[in-house]
């Protein structure tokens, strides 16, 4: 199927600096437990959104030098020519399939935890880190400056060295050394990088026209721009900066240094406000601290908020709010969103839930990402796994039933039907599929989440070698007497009622659904039990 002509605006090329995007989708940073020392994973999971036609692919945040080291998270690196070797497999496999490579170069001052490199954190004064806890820093003496705006220059300069096209200079979240100079809460100098806007502002801009000067003909050059640092309890009320106030003020100061802009919002103790997860907050919902910025630019913008509908996407641009639509977590969930739209294939979209399961991996000290849409995602590189092909399988000519729709058992169902087996039936005592996912969606909030059942529910009608069949309990005679040569069971589990404690492993006193006027959700939704007032 062609594209509905009101997308092409969508696929529009774009003049980014010295480079085009040839289209208007752009992979935001974001890591996936990769970084610099697994190249083949790096590589082959940031050219799969390449391939699903994502016009530019980004790292996640890239640390410019030792003192930046956030181990034990995973970030890039681009330390050495080592890093320059591995981190130029991802830009020659992105380049073949004609998107552009970009990289977020990241300081990350008292942020950046030390803990392999235990290298001494520079920050802007003697404040120590609000998230990573035990990390404090020497405030830097004019020295210091010139020295870690070299680090910015070396980093660049490998960069562009490594075959990225867009330098994404990281100036958001309070995660980056050159924000955390913007912000109040961060910067209490008395020289003359501290104090009014301009003070604050002079070690950024200082080091943009340090970075353009060395490599502005051969990269463009991107801010990532956390415009909001957002009010208490959520952001850092008057010690942080509203898009309303220097916001704004910064974009038209910089506006000359900078070939686009990546706005967002939130800070790193907040993550939540940035990638924010479904149940509190809608697709679109940074619009209203963000929309003002394209007044006071010359340059594109960019903005994220969790976009999988074409159509907002389509708004967003037309509306004047931003000129790129930059995503995350889209981009894991479906890595082919962009080729989906191309085509015409809208149903065939695998959108995000905003379950925020991806980005809890990067809380925990970032190993390999997951995600609850995309069971591949992590997997391109060591098992060569596709989210849109599948080889066929080894033994066809089998019959598999897979017993239990949820989660589990529709995707495996849908898998092997697309792997191309003779037969497929997903049987399920229930009426309809779904298993779980069939009424936690109806709770408050949760309704994104039926994301998961619709997707696969329609991939399988599409597929003739598999069946569901719904209101069909089957004991295991049953199962023997059904005939197939393989068997999945995919029945799930159910929620404790007795407060099973998790390091005990004994019941809890106290928390026992069984008394009638204790209820826990799976009772209220499926079995009817009535809850309270
Ligand atoms: C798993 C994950 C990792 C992220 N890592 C980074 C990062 O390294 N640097 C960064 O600037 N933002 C990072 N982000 C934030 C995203 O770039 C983006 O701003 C945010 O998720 C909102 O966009 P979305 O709604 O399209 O996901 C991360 C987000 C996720 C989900
Ligand atoms: S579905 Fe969940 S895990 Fe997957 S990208 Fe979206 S928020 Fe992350």
């Amino acid at each position: 199927m062609a594209r509905d002509p009101k997308y092409d605006i969508l696929f529009e090329p774009l003049k980014v600096g010295p480079k085009t995007l040839p289209n208007r989708f752009f992979q935001s940073a974001h890591c996936n437990g990769a970084g610099s020392d697994r190249p083949g994973f790096q590589a082959h999971f940031r050219a799969m959104k390449a391939e699903g036609g994502w016009g530019a692919v980004s790292t996640e945040y890239c640390s410019i030098a030792p003192e930046s080291d956030d181990t034990h998270r995973v970030s890039a690196r681009l330390w050495d020519e080592g890093d320059v070797a591995n981190l130029s497999l991802m830009c020659d496999m992105i380049h073949e399939q004609g998107s552009l490579a970009a990289v977020e170069i990241w300081h990350g001052g008292p942020n950046a935890c030390g803990m392999e490199s235990r290298v001494p954190a520079r920050g802007a004064s003697q404040i120590g880190s609000p998230f990573a806890f035990m990390r404090a820093c020497k405030e830097m003496d004019r020295n210091d400056i010139r020295e870690v705006q070299q680090l910015y220059v070396n980093a660049c300069k490998r960069a562009r060295d490594a075959g990225f096209d867009v330098l994404t200079i990281y100036y958001a979240h309070t995660e980056a050394l050159l924000h955390q100079f913007l912000l109040p809460f961060f910067n209490r100098r008395t020289d003359e990088y501290g104090g009014s806007f301009e003070n604050r502002v002079r070690f950024g801009r200082e080091v943009l026209e340090l970075v353009r000067e060395a490599v502005g003909d051969d990269c463009a050059i991107s801010v990532r721009f956390g415009i909001d640092t957002l009010e208490l309890p959520f952001g850092l009320g008057d010690r942080g900066i509203r898009q309303d106030g220097e916001g704004l003020q910064f974009i038209e100061y910089m506006d000359e240094l900078v070939d686009m802009w990546d706005l967002n919002v939130g800070n790193a103790v907040e993550w939540g406000e940035d990638a924010a997860p479904s149940r509190t907050h809608p697709e679109n919902h940074e619009r209203p601290n963000v929309y003002k910025a394209k007044e006071h630019t010359k340059k594109p913008v960019m903005n994220v908020g969790r976009f999988t509908n074409p159509d907002t996407m389509v708004d967003v641009i037309r509306s004047g709010q931003a000129d790129i639509i930059g995503a995350a977590r889209p981009s894991i969930s479906d890595p082919f969103l962009p080729k989906k739209i191309e085509e015409g294939r809208l149903d065939d979209i695998r959108e995000c839930i905003g379950c925020n399961v991806c980005i809890s991996r990067w809380e925990i000290g970032g190993p390999p990402l997951v995600c609850t849409q995309n069971a591949t995602s992590g997997e391109e590189f060591r098992r060569g796994w596709h989210p849109e092909k599948f080889t066929q399988a080894a033994n066809p000519d089998n019959d598999v039933l897979v017993v239990g729709a949820g989660p589990a058992g529709m995707e495996c169902a849908m898998v092997l039907g697309k792997r191309g087996m003779r037969r497929v039936h997903l049987v399920d005592a229930a009426e309809e599929i779904g298993g779980h996912m069939r009424w936690v969606p109806k709770l408050p909030g949760l309704g994104e989440w039926a994301r998961v059942v619709n997707y696969r529910r329609i991939q399988l009608d599409k597929l003739k070698n598999v069946e569901v069949i719904t209101g069909s309990r089957l004991d295991a005679q049953g199962v023997l007497d059904y005939g197939a040569e393989i068997l999945v069971i995919a029945s799930g589990s159910g929620w404790s009622t007795y407060g099973l404690q998790g390091i005990t492993n004994e019941p809890m006193p106290g928390p026992d659904a069984s008394p009638a006027h204790l209820v826990i959700a799976e009772q209220l939704r499926v079995e009817g039990k009535p809850g309270g007032k």
